[in-house]
């Protein structure tokens, strides 16, 4: 049985949509603990709801990253967790905290990366005009935003988008593609080419890795 920590900061909807991945699809693996760095976080009623231990490391409570990430790494490592996933955690992580978990640290990020690091990623999208966006699960490796790719999934930006409704269609596809994304890493399927830790993922046996966000009634 894999154990898998999940990090929030809010709402907690990519967490609610691994955890019930796991339940439904009966992964080998057990959800020990959802550790968010905000005490508000509504997530975290979602998770005591489902029986899963939860845990505040209020980043407001220190006065470094360093003592930050020190004391959530302590936390973390109470459940010697195989994988972390970051679900909307809103935290820029140290180069010691992201080392520590490298090769077993997952990230979702709503946008078709490396186009649009950082925030605001939907109005990103569509200042620059682009007419594809998206999201993508990577590993997490001490640059921002930046990592082995896992999977990507694409959503049409279409007229009259604003950034919400564009964010609220990207949000569908990343509760499709991080579930599977974590369950091919609990199945010991994924592994980065070559020496460099920002190589390319490998998935054994292959499948796509991408998903085209079914537009039917879009009227686009
Ligand atoms: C998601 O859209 C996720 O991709 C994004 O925050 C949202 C969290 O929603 N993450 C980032 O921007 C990380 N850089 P959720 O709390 O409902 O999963």
């Amino acid at each position: 049985m894999k154990k898998i920590v999940i990090l929030i900061s809010g709402r907690g909807s990519n967490m609610e949509a691994v955890v019930r991945a796991c339940a439904r699809e009966g992964w080998p693996a057990r959800i020990c603990a959802v550790i968010s760095n905000r005490p508000d976080a509504a997530g975290l009623g979602f998770a005591a709801a489902n029986g899963i231990e939860t845990k505040v490391v209020d980043h407001r409570r220190f006065d470094a990253r360093e003592s930050f990430d020190a004391a959530l790494a302590h936390e973390i490592d109470r459940f010697e967790p195989d994988l972390v996933v970051l679900a909307g955690f809103m935290r820029v992580l140290t180069d010691a905290f992201v080392a520590k978990y490298a090769g077993r640290m997952l990230n979702i990020h709503p946008s078709l990366l490396p186009s649009f690091p950082g925030l605001r990623t939907h109005q990103q999208a569509l200042d620059a005009g682009v007419r594809v966006h998206g999201a993508s699960v990577h590993f997490v490796t001490p640059t921002l935003d930046h990592g082995p790719i896992v999977a990507q999934a694409a959503v049409p930006v279409v007229a009259g988008d604003d950034a919400a409704a564009l964010a609220a269609r990207v949000l569908k596809v990343e509760h499709d593609i991080y579930p599977r994304a974590v369950r091919w890493f609990i199945e010991g399927r994924l592994s980065i080419e070559g020496e460099r830790q920002d190589g390319r993922v490998v998935l054994t046996p292959s499948e796509p890795q991408w998903l085209f966000a079914d537009i039917a009634g879009e009227g686009v």
